[in-house]
């Protein structure tokens, strides 16, 4: 084990790029910072499940004295991955297709089944035209690269997922705002005017760490003020947000204000896959201009399983109902045991701890109290901002939530954590 390393103190960012150290050695020594947090029982990164995005899960733990886990780590928002009609509609598209388009969209991997599920998702937010990419990763690194360019700007809340990150990183200028401060946003486009061919606009509907919204309709009105085009991943806010569960969109009636909008079907869709949608103009360009759509393979036939998750959103709305009932117990009980759960207003709900090595702790003593969650920490949040963070769906039962802050009270007490007193 190497001794020169503070690893307990230590994130993957410290070991991304060490210097002077050639292929292998910098592999090592990652490899000895992963073994000294798995010494402390501290690791659950890629912990093996046993039998699928369940409420109740089998985890590959040996010396655990627990059969069986609440996981709290899918984001089967709805809980459709295990529905039979949608487990059918992926069956029948296998039958129907075989289990690959095994080519492009663009030069052959195009099949009749992935046009109805872009007119589909188009539809669903009360629009003409989207693309599928692979994943929800895709679909916004590989739009962002596509559509803004050196001569361009753009202006992301500090929360956003690191998809968009990487999309705009190599190919335009980038200013960062403070998450949801719509004065730090005014100001940056204020400074902007004029400077630059455009401005873009990137927020995430739902916030993936701190589970917040983004207050679209001021965002909205500040992009029509100053000209500036904006772009919006709602991956977290569908089937969980608005009335008919379009999202943040749908909560703020704002159908027409925004550019680009992108998603997944890997979260409450229950498969996966991207999507963008947006004026039929850009999604044109994007089909011949966004690589990953040129040179990466087309949905697998699996996707048609999305076309019955998309009826199942609106035929079964007593999901979203449930959902909510199990999100306010839990979130209730959380704040009766003095926890921080921030401003979470969405199906993720998060505790924040505070200190890594604390963080790391509680997950391990959760699991012990036969509770699966993640921990979150540096780079995804400040280290200050270390956080326990779960997944609420419809699928659990109101005995999982007070599972759930059972195993919270018991751990806390045991480590001394009260966020309030
Ligand atoms: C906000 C957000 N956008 C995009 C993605 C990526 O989606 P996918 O899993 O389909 O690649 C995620 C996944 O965690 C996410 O949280």
């Amino acid at each position: 084990m190497n001794k020169n390393h503070d690893f307990a103190n230590a994130s993957f960012k410290n070991y991304e790029n060490p210097p002077g150290m050639n292929l292998y050695e910098k592999a090592r020594l990652f490899g000895d910072y992963i073994d000294n947090w798995q010494g402390r029982g501290h690791w659950n990164y890629r912990q093996v499940c046993l039998n699928g995005a369940l409420p109740e899960i089998e985890l590959h733990l040996p010396g655990n004295p627990h059969k069986s886990f609440v996981a709290t780590v899918f984001n089967d928002y709805l809980g459709l991955s295990q529905h039979p009609a949608v487990k059918a509609a992926a069956i029948a598209g296998i039958e129907k297709y075989g289990v690959g388009a095994t080519a492009s969209p663009a030069i052959g991997g195009q099949m009749d089944f992935h046009e109805e599920i872009e007119a589909r998702i188009a539809g669903f937010f009360k629009r003409k035209s989207a693309m599928l990419f692979t994943t929800g990763y895709t679909a916004n690194s590989a739009t962002m690269q596509a559509l803004f360019k050196k001569e361009d700007l753009a202006l992301v809340d500090a929360g956003v997922h690191a998809s968009m990150i990487e999309g705009i990183r190599y190919t335009t200028n980038v200013k960062t705002f403070l998450h949801n401060n719509m004065e730090h946003l005014e100001r940056m486009l204020l400074g902007s005017q004029g400077k630059y061919r455009s401005i873009v606009v990137i927020v995430d509907g739902v916030y993936s760490q701190p589970a917040d919204l983004a207050p679209l309709k001021d965002i909205v009105s500040l992009c029509k003020k100053y000209g500036a085009f904006l772009a919006m991943d709602d991956a977290h806010g569908i089937g969980v947000i608005g009335e008919t569960g379009r999202g943040v969109i749908e909560l703020h009636e704002a159908w027409k204000d925004v550019d680009i909008i992108t998603g997944t079907f890997s979260k409450t869709f229950g498969h996966l896959g991207g999507y963008v949608v947006a004026e039929p103009e850009i999604i044109e360009y994007l089909k011949f201009q966004a690589a990953q759509h040129i040179f990466s393979v087309a949905p697998s036939p699996a996707s048609l399983c999305v076309l019955k998750s998309i009826d199942l959103i609106d035929e079964e709305p007593w999901r979203k109902v449930k959902l909510w009932e199990n999100i306010d117990h839990l979130k209730k009980g959380l704040a009766d045991l003095k926890l921080n759960t921030e401003n979470s207003a969405s199906a993720i709900v998060p505790v924040i701890i505070g200190s890594p090595g604390l963080n790391a702790e509680v997950c391990k003593w959760l699991l012990e109290a036969g509770v699966y969650a993640n921990q979150i920490g540096y780079p995804a949040v400040s280290l200050k901002q270390a956080r326990i963070r779960m997944s609420i769906t419809a699928a659990h039962s109101i005995e999982h939530m007070d599972l759930i802050l059972d195993a919270w009270e018991w751990v806390t007490t045991k480590l001394k954590i009260r966020n309030f007193e």
